[in-house]
């Protein structure tokens, strides 16, 4: 099918769909918004990650990850940007929690630096009570503040030194330093923490980080690094799930999950079987991959199948994707307690053969084409389109094949890019967060089983390789001030209000929340405008004032000098 084809296919499939107001998601409605309110006790908050955020790279006997060292390479990230300092968030947590209890967060999602708690990723080694007191003043905190901890364990920040000495989420011995570290934690924090995440995004980790070696380790192990470290990451998890349930349950009471991104794939044309079936793959490869192993025991078969066969076809004896033993299903399968889905965009999918060879990856062996309609709005990053409607399907599907379970929506937002200009007045982020939120509401209706909901992120961050340049955040970061003061966007105001109703009450109020962020933000917008002149003011004040002085004692001294010679 030529490409113009498939995209007038594309254009009367959305045409058709958009006319429909039935509330069926199986029927493809779109657009039609629901108003309603979340059940009592939906959990509202926001999230961040060590890396991210933190900081104090080497501060206070912390260790190296592999992010720190990987940005540290000239040419890895965008403009050569490092998390060094970041948002201090390891310095500003008591101002930040103060943000999150303004806006009447019930939890805050954030992640363990592996390396900040063991600095050589081994127990045995040395472990960095400083670090520990860290964490502990953040939860005590979060806590004394009605805020519920949901804190991720392995957000991409292995310890440098398992990288050098074994080649980190390639080696097997990866699944036992893991468990050591998530025991630690167990032991130290978990009488306060009670809802944990072994794994941010595995997906992430092993296909940037060891198949395109976009993300650190920066790996380009094509065809078998990415599902060689998966192999390692699904096993880790469940080690870690089986110690939380047999040592640390019955008196910590707490749930242990993982948290696994994906978009959403959906056939170019719905009528052709070969893209439905390469719409469903799209979806296996990326959280089916994780999904199935630990919901099911095994594999997703239609990856057993396209990487077999494509092994076999390259000659290869084995499948280039590892195999469980029975007894590692059976391990494997069942250690959940609830899952966190990390959610952005959406995909449209077409069947794609890619004849097997020496250029086989993770991409080719899935046999399809990602498309993209170019009237879905964009703002940010460049992968990001703005797609509601695939959140709803994507909850759906997750209700289907893994038996209803309990969810944690662990991620869902939208970025800008760095403007020279800084705009609070987020205009898209709010129809964003209102047109996702509203998708995730009538998933509820259709029975899934949605507990909260995490605004991703709290702040404007590190944004992996792409450095500072993508801004997801509620709150504005002045990443040039020394400070790292936080501002807040129209869309504090407007979350805040969802927050407050517990949904979306009914559309006169509604209609009036973007009004009243817009208002609060314009004024925000001159207070940053005014911002560079406060950081120069503070320049003056901490450079050049002990500057001058210096200078003035200097020459003080080589006078009185002088005076002293002419007189002797
Ligand atoms: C998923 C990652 O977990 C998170 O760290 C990142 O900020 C978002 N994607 C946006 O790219």
């Amino acid at each position: 099918m030529s490409l113009q084809r498939m995209l007038k296919l594309l254009y009367a499939l959305v045409l058709c769909v958009s006319a429909n107001e039935d509330f069926d998601w199986t029927k493809n409605e779109r657009g039609s918004f629901y108003y309603g309110t979340f059940p009592t006790g939906f959990s509202w908050g926001a999230g961040g990650s060590a890396y991210q955020t933190e900081g104090a790279w080497d501060k206070d006997g912390k260790g190296m990850s592999i992010w720190d060292v990987f940005a540290h390479k000239k040419g890895k990230i965008f403009l050569n940007d490092t998390a060094d300092h970041s948002c201090e968030g390891y310095y500003k947590f008591k101002d930040d929690i103060t943000l999150m209890k303004d806006m009447k967060f019930n939890h805050y999602r954030f992640s363990i630096s592996w390396p900040r708690i063991f600095p050589n990723g081994i127990k045995a080694d040395h472990i960095n009570e400083k670090g520990i007191k860290y964490y502990d003043d953040l939860i005590n905190m979060l806590l004394d503040n009605n805020i519920t901890p949901i804190v991720t364990l392995y957000h991409w920040d292995l310890p440098q030194v398992l990288h050098e000495k074994y080649g980190g989420w390639q080696n097997a011995s990866m699944v036992n330093y893991f468990n050591d570290f998530a025991n630690l934690c167990f032991e130290r924090f978990g009488d306060r923490v009670k809802y944990w995440i072994t794994f941010n995004n595995p997906w992430s980790s092993a296909v940037e980080g060891y198949e395109t070696g976009e993300h650190a380790p920066g790996l380009k192990l094509k065809g078998t690094g990415a599902y060689k470290a998966a192999h390692h990451i699904i096993k880790a998890h469940a080690k870690v799930w089986h110690t939380y349930d047999t040592q640390w349950r019955s008196k910590q009471k707490g749930l242990v999950g993982i948290s696994l991104l994906a978009d959403w794939g959906e056939p170019v044309d719905i009528t052709n079987q070969r893209d439905i079936e390469a719409a469903e793959r799209y979806v296996q490869f990326y959280m089916g991959w994780f999904a199935t192993p630990i919901f099911n025991g095994d594999y997703p078969q239609v990856m057993k199948d396209y990487i077999g066969r494509k092994s076999a076809q390259q000659g290869l004896g084995t499948s280039r994707l590892p195999v469980f033993s029975s007894q590692e299903k059976t391990y494997i399968k069942g250690t959940c307690d609830f899952l966190g889905i990390g959610h952005f965009t959406t995909r449209y999918i077409t069947q794609k053969n890619y004849p097997s060879g020496r250029g086989n990856s993770y991409f080719t062996d899935r046999d399809l084409v990602e498309l993209v309609d170019p009237r879905w709005p964009d703002p940010g990053s460049e992968w990001l389109y703005s797609v509601p409607w695939g959140f709803r399907r994507l909850l759906n599907f997750v209700k289907t094949q893994y038996g209803n379970p309990m969810i944690y929506v662990t991620e869902n937002g939208v970025s800008e890019k760095v403007q020279r200009c800084t705009d609070l007045c987020d205009e898209w982020r709010m129809q964003y967060f209102k047109d996702y939120i509203n998708e995730m509401l009538k998933a509820l209706k259709d029975g899934v089983n949605v507990k909260g909901y995490t605004a991703w992120s709290l702040l404007d961050k590190f944004e992996w390789d792409e450095g500072f340049s993508e801004r997801f955040g509620l709150f504005y970061v002045d990443f040039l001030n020394k400070n790292k003061p936080r501002y807040p966007k129209a869309s504090v105001q407007y979350y805040k209000r969802i927050i407050s109703s517990n949904g979306f009450p009914n559309q006169r109020e509604v209609e009036s929340w973007r009004r009243k962020a817009t208002e609060t933000c314009s004024s925000s917008n001159q207070l940053l405008a005014a911002d560079p002149l406060t950081s120069h003011m503070e320049m003056v004040t901490e450079i050049v004032v002990p500057t001058v002085c210096t200078l003035c004692i200097l020459l003080a001294a080589v006078f009185l000098m002088f005076l002293l010679r002419g007189r002797f």
